[in-house]
């Protein structure tokens, strides 16, 4: 680890992100609903906002697990993607983003899917780097730390090293 441990602490509400996003037919896949791919990179994306206002640092995927997709989405959608921090080791943050569909027609609102994204924050070398640890403010917060603690325990264990 490239610096000492960080001295700074942050809540999970400073960092939490929301990304609106119209659903237009080139995000479809050949059945006309929206393809998960598509899906999943706006997920990545709102993850790696919390994950980089939380750190202030470059931040790079290493895993999604409990990828869900709950309910179809649909062309003409509003997808709003919300994304909190759960979770901070050394260098790794778990992000928690849930994904729901709005017709904007009817009004009606439906979770379409949820994701855990595991970030680790590096340095100008490429190193991975301690991040601000977190201030847990409310008894969400505190519950959501240990079940990520738990969930990144998990991880690592059915963790694959290419070499
Ligand atoms: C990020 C990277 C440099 C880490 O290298 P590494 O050899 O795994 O480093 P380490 O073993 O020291 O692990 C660093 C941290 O990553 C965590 N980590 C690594 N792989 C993980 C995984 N699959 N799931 C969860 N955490 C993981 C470790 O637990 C450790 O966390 P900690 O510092 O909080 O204890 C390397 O995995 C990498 O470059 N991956 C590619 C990232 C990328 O290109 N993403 C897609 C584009 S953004």
């Amino acid at each position: 680890m490239s610096l000492e441990k960080s001295k700074i602490e942050k809540s999970p509400a400073e960092s939490q992100a929301e990304v609106i996003v119209r659903m237009f037919p080139t995000d479809a896949n050949p059945a006309g609903n929206v393809f998960g791919g598509e899906i999943l990179k706006h997920i990545d994306m709102v993850a790696g906002i919390v994950a980089q206002r939380h750190s202030q640092l470059n931040a790079v995927t290493v895993s999604m697990d409990s990828v869900n997709f709950i309910k179809p989405v649909f062309v003409g959608n509003v997808l709003k993607l919300t994304a909190r921090i759960n979770y901070v080791h050394n260098s790794s943050m778990e992000i928690e983003v849930r994904v729901e569909a709005e017709d904007i027609v009817t009004g009606i609102k439906t979770i379409t899917g949820t994701a855990f994204v595991t970030f680790v924050a590096l340095d100008k070398n490429g190193k991975p780097i301690h991040v601000p640890r977190l201030s847990l403010k409310t008894d969400e917060d505190r519950k959501k730390f240990a079940e990520g603690k738990i969930r990144m325990e998990k991880r690592l264990k059915n963790r694959k090293k290419s070499d």
